[in-house]
Order: C-alpha cells, then structure tokens, then sequence
C-alpha cells in the first residue's frame, strides 16, 4: 500500500477512526504539529514497521510546521502517497504530487445527487431493479463494494436495509465522513447505509466461521446477530474499465489509489455462500461474464453501458 496521510486538527476524531480501521492489516504512526494558529494532528498508515513510520510521522510533522498546509506539494513528501485532508467542507482525498488535480470530495447533497435519488427509486434505476426484484422492505442488502456510496444510497433510498463494506482505507475515510455528514442533513430522511469497518464480507465470514473476532467485527456480529443478507451487490474495479475517456477525465484519482480489483472470481464464491437469494455482479456491457467453476449467471438486467449479471443462491 502507498503511504496515507490523515491530517485534522482535532485529534479526537483521529482517535475515533482507528478502532474501524483495525480489520485491516496495517501499522500507523501518530504526530501533532503546531501551524500558525493552533494545532495540527497528522496520522501516517502504511505497511512498514512501526519504527520508521514514527521517524517519517516526525520529520513530517516539521516540515509541515515550518512552510505549513503547502508542505504537502512539496518535494518533502513521496510522490504519489495519498492525503486525507479534513476542513470544515468535509474530508478531500489528493495524491501527492498532483497539486493540479481537484482533491476528490464527497457530498450527497449536491443538488445532482439528489435529484438523481428523486427520479430513481425500484424501476427507475436499473441497479435497484437487479439487486431489490423481489424483496421487500428493510431486508438485509450488502453493498460488498462500496467505493464512493452512490449505489448503497440509491439501494437505502428505495427501501433497502444497506449494509456496505469498503477495503480501501483512503476511500473509506472519504465515505464515512460523507454519510456522518448526510446523517445529520435533512435530504435524506431515509435510513442510510451503515458503514462497516474497513475491510470485505470474506474478513466477516471468517469472523463467523472463527467465532474469534477483531473488536471491529465482533461489533459488526454484535449488530447484525449473525443475519445473512437476501443479496449481495458486487461492482469491483475491472482493469478494461481504465480505458474508457470518461473514466479518465471523471475518476482519475479514485483509480490511481483503488487500482483494478484481481480478485473477483474468488470473491464471487465468497459471496455465493453468504447471500440467502442471489449475488448481483456489476458488468461494462460488452465484457465477459465473470465465472467460477460449479457457479453459473441465471440472468441479467440491462444497465443501458453496464450490465447487473445475476447469480442464484441456493
Ligand atoms: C467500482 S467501485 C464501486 C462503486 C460503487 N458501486 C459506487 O456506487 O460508488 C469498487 C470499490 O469496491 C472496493 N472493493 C473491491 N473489492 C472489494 C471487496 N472484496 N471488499 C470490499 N471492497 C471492495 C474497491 O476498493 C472500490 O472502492
């Protein structure tokens, strides 16, 4: 993993973040750091020992304190780490090094947004007509690939119980400050999706399985009480989807940090098994359907430039 930076002033919300990032597997190194007017806190997450982050979290801690916020454009940091920068307009996600790309900021109440979940609903949007044909309201609904939210509200909106799951921890602190802040808006009067800890439905089937686990997912049993979901709703990152212009001008940043998903065929039988009805997989129109031996597509729904390619449980 690249390094992630996480930089807010006020160290309690950096400290309530950290339990939900324990599922995954990472060290981190906590520094504060005085700016101008007050103080800054600045958690660096990364794979490497906890030694050397607490070295790099000091010498960054003075870099930034002495040329401040800029510090970050700067040749002090590596090229291509990932910043998470909260201000009172929510948490921005930028890689470094790439000061002319706007930070990617999430907000359910841009007005686009909204309308979009006005004129959806079960027909309207075809992601709803896949994953809630034939289910009823308040069922239990995973979002196996969160990613930036939009399919699990439009899946809440229409009356589902969404439970989401996201394993990218810069995408997942972006998401989880978005829904804090559309909890608390009066656009959305619906029960929103609920965030799991960082992490995918493998790391709490094992927890099931193991009967052992973390403190993050034992909340996690804790609130679903071992409930199955009716389906499960998968939209990995397909390499082939890089190519396209639109993906290009639109999501740059979001493929630069995520990458593409290699690992779809064993999560799909993953998922088989734990979905009660049917596992719903998102497809580009034209690509191959994803296959696993002894699991076979029953349907599909047509999504206009994507398909939702459908997977009968038993
Ligand atoms: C194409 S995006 C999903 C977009 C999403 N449907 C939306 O409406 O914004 C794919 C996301 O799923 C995440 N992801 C892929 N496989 C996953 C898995 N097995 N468990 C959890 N998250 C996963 C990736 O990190 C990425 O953020």
């Amino acid at each position: 993993m690249k390094k992630l930076f996480v930089h807010h002033k006020d160290p309690l919300v950096l400290e309530a973040l950290l339990p939900q990032l324990m599922p995954a597997n990472f060290s981190y190194a906590y520094g504060r750091y005085l700016g101008d007017y007050e103080s800054y806190h600045l958690i660096l997450i990364d794979d490497e020992c906890y030694q050397e982050l607490t070295y790099e979290v000091k010498r960054c801690s003075k870099i930034i304190a002495k040329h401040g916020r800029e510090a970050f454009d700067s040749e002090y940091f590596d090229l291509e780490d990932t910043l998470i920068d909260y201000s009172s307009s929510g948490a921005a996600m930028s890689v470094l090094g790439q000061g002319q790309m706007k930070p990617l900021r999430l907000d359910f109440e841009q007005f686009a947004y909204r309308q979009r979940l006005l004129r959806g609903g079960r027909q309207k949007e075809s992601v709803a007509r896949a994953v809630l044909s034939g289910i009823s309201d308040g069922d239990l609904i995973f979002d196996a690939t969160a990613g930036l939210g939009r399919e699990s509200m439009i899946l809440a909106h229409a009356g589902a119980r969404v439970i989401s799951f996201e394993r990218q921890i810069p995408i997942w602190l972006i998401l989880y400050d978005a829904l804090e802040r559309a909890s608390s808006s009066r656009f959305f009067p619906f029960t929103l999706p609920q965030l799991c800890p960082v992490g995918t439905i493998a790391n709490y089937q094992q927890a099931l399985d193991n009967n052992s686990p973390s403190r993050a997912w034992s909340y996690l049993l804790g609130k679903l009480q071992g409930a199955r979901p009716e389906v499960i709703y998968y939209d990995p990152m397909f390499p082939e989807r890089e190519k396209s212009a639109q993906v290009k001008k639109d999501m740059f940043l979001f493929q630069q940090v995520i990458g593409a998903d290699l690992d779809t065929q064993e999560f799909l039988a993953c998922a088989c098994q734990l979905a009660l009805q049917r596992v719903v997989v998102k497809r580009p129109s034209n690509a191959e359907v994803v296959s696993v031996p002894g699991i076979e597509r029953s349907y599909c729904v047509d999504g206009g430039q994507c398909r939702f390619d459908c997977y009968q449980c038993s």
